[in-house]
């Protein structure tokens, strides 16, 4: 898409509603991707299926999600009657990985390098083939790396010189109030992981319930020090 139409779209689509900017994107593009967390960002599929009823979703299978999140996943992609591709590790990167540091490495020399094998290389095989991605990402879940989002951005993470990608991210102004009232008055099917307390769903080493008042973002990676945390799915957002 050429710059002045870009700059022009965002600007169209600057503060609008998770619904305008869904409907928007699924205009523009055919070969688009919802990227599903297997958390409350479901609501977007809810969302999506009432404007078109192909649309494409990808969650990535790290190996390491709770339990409740593989039922959830397998719930939505029944109660919605599609298709949730499953985004795996590469088998030879990943072998050698775990022979090399185990199971756990992360909690000694930090999530980066994990992330890279189970997460971003995977992510970034699926990117390579579609024309822009969505996904649920909102200021409010991290005060630190989320505020400067737009609904709508020239994914600089993942484009490459041949292959320029959109990322969309139409839960952007929403807070975690506005999707819980969606979900109930939807009637969406949630994980239930957050019956127990917690309230962002990463890996299940990675991710737990949070105190009282506390940030939800303090249950990701609650070991390693500092505020800026991503684990380079959105990393671009970290200035
Ligand atoms: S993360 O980068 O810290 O893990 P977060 O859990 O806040 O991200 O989720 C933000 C958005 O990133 C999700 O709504 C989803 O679009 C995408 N995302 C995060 N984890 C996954 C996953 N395992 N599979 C697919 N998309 C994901
Ligand atoms: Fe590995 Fe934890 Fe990252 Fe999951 S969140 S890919 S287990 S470091």
């Amino acid at each position: 898409m050429p710059a002045s139409n870009f700059n022009q779209l965002q600007a169209e689509l600057a503060n609008k509603n998770p619904r305008i900017v869904l409907k928007k994107a699924l205009e523009l593009y055919d070969n688009i991707a919802i990227s599903f967390s297997g958390s409350e960002d479901v609501v977007l599929i809810d969302m999506a299926v009432k404007i078109r009823k192909d649309i494409q979703v990808f969650s990535l299978d790290t190996g390491r999600l709770h339990p409740e999140t593989y039922r959830f996943i397998e719930k939505v992609r029944k109660h919605y009657k599609i298709d949730i591709e499953l985004l795996t590790p590469d088998f030879d990167i990943l072998d050698s990985f775990v022979k090399n540091k185990g199971l756990f490495s992360f909690y000694e020399d930090g999530h980066q390098e994990c992330c890279g094998i189970r997460k971003v290389e995977p992510l970034k095989r699926k990117l390579a083939n579609v024309d822009a991605w969505i996904t649920g990402q909102r200021k409010d879940q991290s005060l630190d790396t989320r505020q400067d989002i737009p609904e709508v951005e020239l994914d600089m993470g993942f484009s490459t010189e041949q292959h320029s990608l959109l990322k969309f991210n139409p839960l952007i102004n929403w807070n975690s109030m506005q999707v819980w009232d969606y979900i109930e008055a939807h009637q969406v099917p949630y994980n239930q992981l957050h019956e127990k307390g917690f309230i962002s769903i990463g890996c299940e080493p990675c991710t737990r319930p949070v105190l009282p008042n506390q940030h939800e973002r303090a249950g990701r990676w609650w070991w390693e020090a500092g505020n800026k945390k991503e684990c380079g799915l959105h990393s671009k957002n970290i200035k």
